[in-house]
């Protein structure tokens, strides 16, 4: 066994671990952080996904002697108030079924919507493809993603018209 510290959530994390432990096995048996799931283990199902510098990675993939400084996201971190507009969307359009597979479907998409705000289905469908749900619910994770795009548009007009009238945005 050997301790590292990881930059969790913005916190930081002491584990005791091999160094070869699945970040996965970290979260979840060492740190608690249950909502990233186990899948397929080979990399293969998206399942356990989380943000590694902000972007999409297999945390089933990555042993723990490999992450040194890099800041670790997982679904419990992506929003205080479990309120991003991933999650307001998902909410909205009932996008689980089962649900295992959602937490890595919202990383996913999250990263996603950094890189383009307003995806088209086409880069939807791209960027999503390596999730998998045995439930099928591509339908609604597309839909959900487009929702989330014109809530966190909707949320950015009104902020930027409060400092508008406030006079905060006036340099
Ligand atoms: S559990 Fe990591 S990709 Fe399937
Ligand atoms: S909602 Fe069941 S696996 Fe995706």
């Amino acid at each position: 066994m050997s301790k590292y510290t990881l930059n969790v959530n913005g916190k930081a994390q002491p584990v005791d671990v091999e160094a070869d432990t699945p970040l996965l096995w970290a979260l979840r048996d060492t740190m608690g952080l249950v909502g990233t799931k186990y899948g397929c283990g080979v990399g293969a199902c998206g399942a356990c996904t989380v943000h590694v510098d902000g972007q999409p990675a297999r945390a089933c993939q990555l042993p723990v002697s490999s992450i040194g400084k890099r800041k670790i996201t997982t679904i419990e971190g992506l929003d205080a108030r479990a309120a991003h507009p991933l999650q307001q969307a998902w909410q909205e359009l009932d996008v689980p079924q089962c649900g295992y597979c959602q937490s890595g479907q919202i990383m996913s998409a999250c990263a996603l919507l950094k890189q383009h705000p307003h995806p088209t289905e086409a880069q939807i469908d791209e960027a999503m493809a390596g999730n998998l749900c045995r439930c099928a619910t591509y339908v609604r994770i597309r839909a959900g993603v487009q929702r989330a795009a014109d809530i966190a548009s909707a949320a950015s007009g009104a902020s930027a018209a409060s400092a508008a009238s406030t006079g905060k945005g006036r340099k």
